[in-house]
């Protein structure tokens, strides 16, 4: 037999019941006063009736989770999302990150290196910012900070983030997406072949001098007229790229290799446009869509070709024993190198020679049509630059490296238009192998190559670097 018991039957007090009006259906099935808990009586209800209540309740809670519980469900997500991306409290600080977009809104669109200072008025050296996502970024901008990151630290900062624009252009190839062994092992080849063809040495400043003298010529023949000498410096600079890489330069009229100029501008140009932002935010839908992205795209596949074309001749005619150019010495390399991992193969290559034309070419050329503005900006400055040129050099012959220590003025006033000219204003970002910490800041590791590891991006602010 089994014994009687009370049973005591509460239902909680819903805020629901006001606005679903519950109290009147449950009434019309004999209940009232369900969402009193004092006064409520299920008793004497039979098994049909309750059965069709609990169908009712059924109902209503069912229509009520279509709605707003599964927004309400959301929201806790994303809650509790946010509240775990926040940083914690060894981070650098930052302005306060909003949800989804971060502090993407605290950076203006005009003036995206105005924002920054702004942000390292206020927040100091070392600050974090989130770009959106809860993807975060530590912003240096004091040597203390680059000394301890990019010095003390080199070994742990030498790789980059992955990001969909640049996955897209390099594919972990190249010179300066590249990662980990690879990396090195293609930097320590670029750097010892470029060595050998003279960087840094007599040997490629006479080719410097000789390319410097067709400039001159070039200029003098405007007679004095205005014109625009971007076209032709950009080709002067990047002859003396051509002569490393590929053993020969391009005449001032080749209009098919000015157009490859101009879709490497392009290329490079991309990741600090709007169309790369959008394209790291949503890169499968940027697939589709029309925009600079894709014309970039195909720029870099016009590059590539003509590169290809250069390797092909390369592979034609060279001599293994006397090799002519860094296309030469690749290409024994990936004859010779046992190192699968290094990666020294011809698609590689094509990669590598595209990155040394990007990074040398628009960098040299830029600073050289600042040093054109500010000469005719200043013509008081430009006159004691001439006078020490007079004097040191003469107009009989073409400057050397070895006239620099007789030539302070000049070479102060060469750093200075670097200074102001400010190029680069962030070097490309770059991500810490470890977690570590600079200036006393948390910064996370991030997985090789990947954002997945959660870790933050470093970028250096040059700007507070050089003033
Ligand atoms: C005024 C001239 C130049 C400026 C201001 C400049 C500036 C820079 C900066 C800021 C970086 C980023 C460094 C980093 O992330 O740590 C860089 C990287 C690089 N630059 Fe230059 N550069 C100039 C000329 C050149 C030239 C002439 C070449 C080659 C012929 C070149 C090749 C490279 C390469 C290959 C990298 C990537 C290095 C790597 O990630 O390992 N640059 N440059």
């Amino acid at each position: 037999m089994g014994t009687r018991t009370n049973v005591h039957i509460s239902i909680p007090k819903f805020k629901l019941q006001e606005d679903y009006q519950l109290n009147a259906p449950l009434a019309s099935l004999g209940m009232v006063d369900v969402f009193n808990q004092d006064r409520v009586d299920l008793s004497g209800k039979s098994s049909v009736r309750v059965s069709t209540m609990l169908e009712a309740l059924a109902c209503l809670v069912g229509h009520w989770i279509d709605t707003k519980g599964v927004l309400l469900f959301l929201l806790v997500l994303l809650v509790t999302k946010y509240i775990r991306d926040l940083p914690s409290k060894n981070y650098p600080p930052g302005p306060f990150p909003l949800p989804f977009v971060g502090n993407m809104l605290n950076i203006s669109i005009k003036d995206r290196i105005g924002s920054f200072k702004k942000f390292v008025e206020t927040y100091g050296d070392v600050t974090t910012l989130d770009l959106g996502g809860g993807n975060r970024c530590v912003l240096l901008s004091g040597l203390r900070g680059f000394k301890e990151a990019f010095v003390e630290q080199a070994d742990t900062f030498t790789d980059r983030p992955s990001y969909p624009l640049n996955d897209r252009l390099s594919r972990g190839l190249g010179l300066i997406s590249s990662n980990g062994h690879m990396w090195r092992q293609q930097r320590r080849f670029a750097l010892s072949t470029l060595k050998y063809f003279g960087v840094g040495k007599k040997t490629l400043e006479t080719a410097i001098l000789q390319e410097s003298h067709f400039l001159c010529e070039s200029f003098l023949a405007e007679r004095g007229l205005p014109f625009n000498p971007e076209v032709v410096t950009n080709n002067a600079v990047a002859n003396i790229v051509c002569t490393l890489v590929f053993g020969h330069r391009f005449k001032y009229n080749d209009h098919h290799f000015h157009h490859m100029l101009k879709c490497s501008e392009d290329v490079f140009q991309l990741p600090a446009t709007f169309w790369g932002s959008m394209y790291n935010q949503f890169p499968t839908l940027l697939h589709y869509l029309p925009g600079r992205h894709q014309s970039a795209f195909i720029n870099l596949g016009t590059i590539k070709q003509f590169i290809r074309e250069e390797v092909e001749e390369h592979k034609e005619d060279r001599n293994p024993s006397n090799p002519r150019d860094y296309i030469d010495c690749y290409l024994e390399e990936i004859e010779k190198n046992q190192d699968g991992a290094a990666g020294f193969t011809e698609e590689n290559l094509l990669y590598c020679v595209v990155d040394l034309f990007g990074a040398g070419t628009e960098t040299t050329s830029k600073s050289l049509r600042w040093a054109m503005l500010y000469m005719a900006k200043y013509p008081d400055i430009q006159e004691k630059v001439q006078v020490e040129i007079d004097e040191v050099i003469g107009s009989a012959r073409q400057p050397s490296m070895d006239d620099r220590a007789e030539m302070p003025y000049t070479y102060a006033v060469i750093h200075e238009i670097q200074r102001f000219g400010n190029i680069v204003p962030f070097t490309p970002p770059r991500v810490a192998s470890k977690d570590t910490t600079v200036a006393g800041y948390l910064v996370p590791k991030v997985g090789v190559g990947s954002m997945d590891g959660g870790g933050d991006v470093v970028i250096l602010l040059l700007e507070y670097m050089i003033n």
